[in-house]
């Protein structure tokens, strides 16, 4: 059964990045790629993934636009209400609105494979609601920075699943529920 999970950094405080979309309070602290919840064997399972449109624009100015590669062979979906450029040699397909076609899509060009929904936070709330997220995996950052790119902001109820501590990171897992009703 294919799995879609939300997997990503975070400030303590509940930011992807900072108001400018720098990740400087990311690249500073220390993980062990050996460790629990380490990108390595995440990606390994992974057949496709989603990002938004700011996601997408951050990997192309801080990878492509340098001189090195699109960072994923597996199929990607980009989604975004304009007409941004594709990267020469990567899988990289276009949608706008609704995420269930895109879902569906992805499960199918994901070969058995789970999926990964690299944000931002709107767009893991979309997949949230339309109960195609099954999972949320966050590295917290021991770092505030008050405002920024925030990492959900809509109301979920959750499932603590794991937690587990690697480097400078508090790793914590879970299972998405339903919307959060407050009863
Ligand atoms: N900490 C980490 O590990 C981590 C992980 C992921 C991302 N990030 C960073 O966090 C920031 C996230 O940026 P963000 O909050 O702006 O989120 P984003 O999802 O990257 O981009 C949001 C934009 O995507 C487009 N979009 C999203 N859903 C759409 C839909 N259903 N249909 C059409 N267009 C849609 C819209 O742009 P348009 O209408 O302009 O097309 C929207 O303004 C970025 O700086 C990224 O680099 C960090």
């Amino acid at each position: 059964m294919t799995r879609t999970t939300y997997y990503t950094a975070a400030t303590l405080d509940g930011f992807l990045a900072d108001e400018h979309d720098s990740l400087d309070w990311l690249f500073k602290q220390h993980i062990d790629e050996a460790g629990p919840m380490a990108y390595g064997p995440f990606i390994a399972g992974i057949g496709a993934l989603v990002m938004g449109a700011t996601t997408y624009a951050w990997i192309r100015a801080h990878h492509v636009d340098r001189g090195e590669a699109w960072p994923y062979p597996m199929p990607t979906w980009v989604l975004t209400h304009r007409d941004p450029a594709p990267v020469e040699g990567a899988d990289i397909r276009f949608a706008r609105g609704d995420v269930r076609p895109v879902h569906a899509a992805m499960v199918a060009a994901a070969g058995g494979k789970d999926l990964w929904v690299v944000g931002g936070g709107d767009l893991a709330a979309d997949f949230a609601e339309a109960g195609l997220l099954d999972e949320l995996c966050v590295q917290l950052a021991p770092v505030t920075l008050g405002a920024g790119r925030p990492l959900l902001p809509r109301p979920f109820d959750l499932r603590l699943t794991e937690v587990a501590r690697n480097g400078d990171f508090a790793c914590v897992r879970y299972d998405v529920g339903g919307p959060y009703r407050g009863d």
